[in-house]
């Protein structure tokens, strides 16, 4: 809250040797702040995100976000603008400026149509999954995995084009357990970095020797495509009532009926969301899949909701 009044006082912080105006607060979670800023110069409005960093470690994990937008130049990650390191009294923040995406969060779009009473078009559904699976695609293709996708990390532009921020838990994709100990490492680091609503069944309990992999990501990815179709997470009430989302992501994932959207689109829900990785597809076929449905004869497209 103080650095907040800090930034106002000053009127302007610089970043690069360029000047921004502090504009109005955006977000606040655990560790970051995130606000909105208006670039001096180029006129341009930005978020900044600063992240206190506790110890070492925490300046580590903030310089692997920035290096994280850094390796990726894709239509569906979010880039970076700039970055530096504060050090005040012995703690560091480090401040992470982004290109300001006006509309917001996808999860913003889908609590407005909630709050409405309206729904999202299986066709704009169809979209925006796409999007992500391009960025996604991008990012399990070099080696790495997203780890913590879920509709607040994924923004939406003008025209509904995901894309993916918030690049704090990524890292390599494939993670070789051998182990209790180290098994016991990868569950902690999956307690605090990725979201326990949208993490994926094999990071609760980690088997002593086995590999985690992308495919995490692409339970995340079927926990974003069931809130785009019934705009709610499937575990956000298990969770919201207490009841253990470990336990519940073992079943079959179940979809609310009567629905709406085609037997095609609620199959696809169903074979994302499984429950072992070893049965889950890819990436690739996902988007196969995204192709044939929005390939469908122009019939089939009038009978979409
Ligand atoms: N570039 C941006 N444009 C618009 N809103 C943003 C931007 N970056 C972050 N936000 C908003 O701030 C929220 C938190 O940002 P995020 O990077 O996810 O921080 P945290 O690590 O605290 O979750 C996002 O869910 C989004 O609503
Ligand atoms: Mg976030």
């Amino acid at each position: 809250m103080g650095q907040t009044l800090c930034i106002c006082s000053r009127g302007s912080i610089t970043i690069d040797n360029k000047r921004y105006y502090f504009i109005q607060k955006l977000d606040e979670g655990g560790f970051s702040y995130v606000d909105l800023v208006e670039g001096v110069q180029d006129g341009r409005f930005y978020a900044l995100k600063r992240i206190l960093c506790h110890d070492r470690e925490g300046r580590q994990e903030a310089q692997t976000e920035v290096e994280m937008h850094r390796l990726f130049s894709h239509p569906n990650i979010l880039g970076l603008a700039g970055h530096t390191f504060i050090e005040r009294g012995g703690k560091s923040e480090a401040w992470i400026l982004l290109p300001y995406v006006q509309k917001g969060s996808l999860w913003s779009v889908l609590e407005k149509l909630r709050d409405k009473g309206s729904f999202m078009p299986e066709r704009r559904i169809l979209k925006v999954l796409q999007g992500i699976c391009s960025g996604l695609k991008a990012m399990h293709d070099r080696g790495y995995a997203h780890r913590d996708l879920k509709p607040t990390n994924v923004l939406l532009e003008e025209d509904d084009r995901p894309l993916l921020m918030d690049l704090g838990s990524m890292n390599r994709s494939r993670m070789e357990v051998k182990g209790t100990r180290e098994a016991m490492t990868v569950q902690d680091w999956a307690a605090q970095r990725c979201t326990i609503s949208y993490r994926a069944p094999e990071l609760f309990n980690v088997e002593s020797h086995c590999v985690i992999d992308d495919r995490t990501d692409i339970w995340s990815l079927g926990c974003v495509l069931y809130s785009m179709m019934f705009l709610e997470g499937p575990y956000d009430m298990v969770f919201q009532k207490g009841d253990s989302v470990a336990l519940a992501v073992q079943n079959p994932v179940t979809i609310p009926q009567p629905c709406s959207y085609s037997e095609g689109l609620q199959n696809l829900l169903r074979s994302i969301m499984v429950s072992n990785p070893q049965e889950r597809p890819d990436v690739n076929w996902i988007l196969d899949q995204i192709q044939d449905m929005t390939c469908s004869s122009p019939n089939t497209q009038t009978n979409m909701v």
